[in-house]
């Protein structure tokens, strides 16, 4: 017990330390936080990113991404949770993930997602796709749905190397 909170008043000295010049205490938790939370530092891997506007879109999806991952996981050939499992999703039929139940609205489409259909559908998924199991999960915010499309599209190349 003793040595915990020694240990504890250790990190937080270096931690006050750290943030206490010339950065923003704000900014240095935000990263460390996302860090911790993600263990693969994929979205930066991905040599088909050269625009660093680009990396600081996918990284803001991928924090946008976690109001999704309720129901969804993206991790190549990660059993699908409450929703269908959303790697690869851009260029996939709608509806068509081997083994996940959907409902008839997103079976009967033949239509392949693409970056502006999957905006059409955050923005408003029932409104899209009228009778859609997804309930939740609207994003209304335009950049918001950019970002997590960016994320998306991150996906293959991160994973499937
Ligand atoms: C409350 C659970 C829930 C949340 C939250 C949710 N979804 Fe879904 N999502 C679903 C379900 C269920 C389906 C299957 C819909 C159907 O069969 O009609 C689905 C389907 C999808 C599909 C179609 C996939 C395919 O294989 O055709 C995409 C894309 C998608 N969701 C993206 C997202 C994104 C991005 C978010 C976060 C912004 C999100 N969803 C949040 C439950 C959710």
């Amino acid at each position: 017990m003793r040595n915990r909170a020694i240990l504890a008043a250790a990190l937080l000295t270096v931690m006050m330390t750290a943030c206490g010049s010339s950065e923003q205490p704000e900014v240095v938790e935000q990263i460390v936080v996302r860090d911790r939370d993600e263990p693969a530092p994929t979205a930066t891997s991905d040599p088909a990113v050269e625009d660093a506007g680009a990396v600081d879109l996918i990284a803001m999806g991928e924090d946008a991404f976690q109001m999704c991952t309720a129901c969804h996981v993206v991790d190549a050939g990660a059993r699908s949770t409450a929703g269908p499992n959303l790697h690869g999703v851009l260029g996939r039929v709608i509806g068509d993930l081997d083994g996940y139940s959907y409902s008839d609205a997103l079976t009967a489409s033949d239509a392949v997602w693409d970056e502006e259909n999957l905006d059409q559908f955050l923005a408003d998924p029932s409104g899209y796709l009228p009778g859609t199991d997804m309930l939740a999960g609207a994003v209304r915010d335009d950049e918001a749905r950019a970002a997590i499309i960016a994320y998306l599209a991150s996906k293959p190349t991160a994973f499937d190397e």
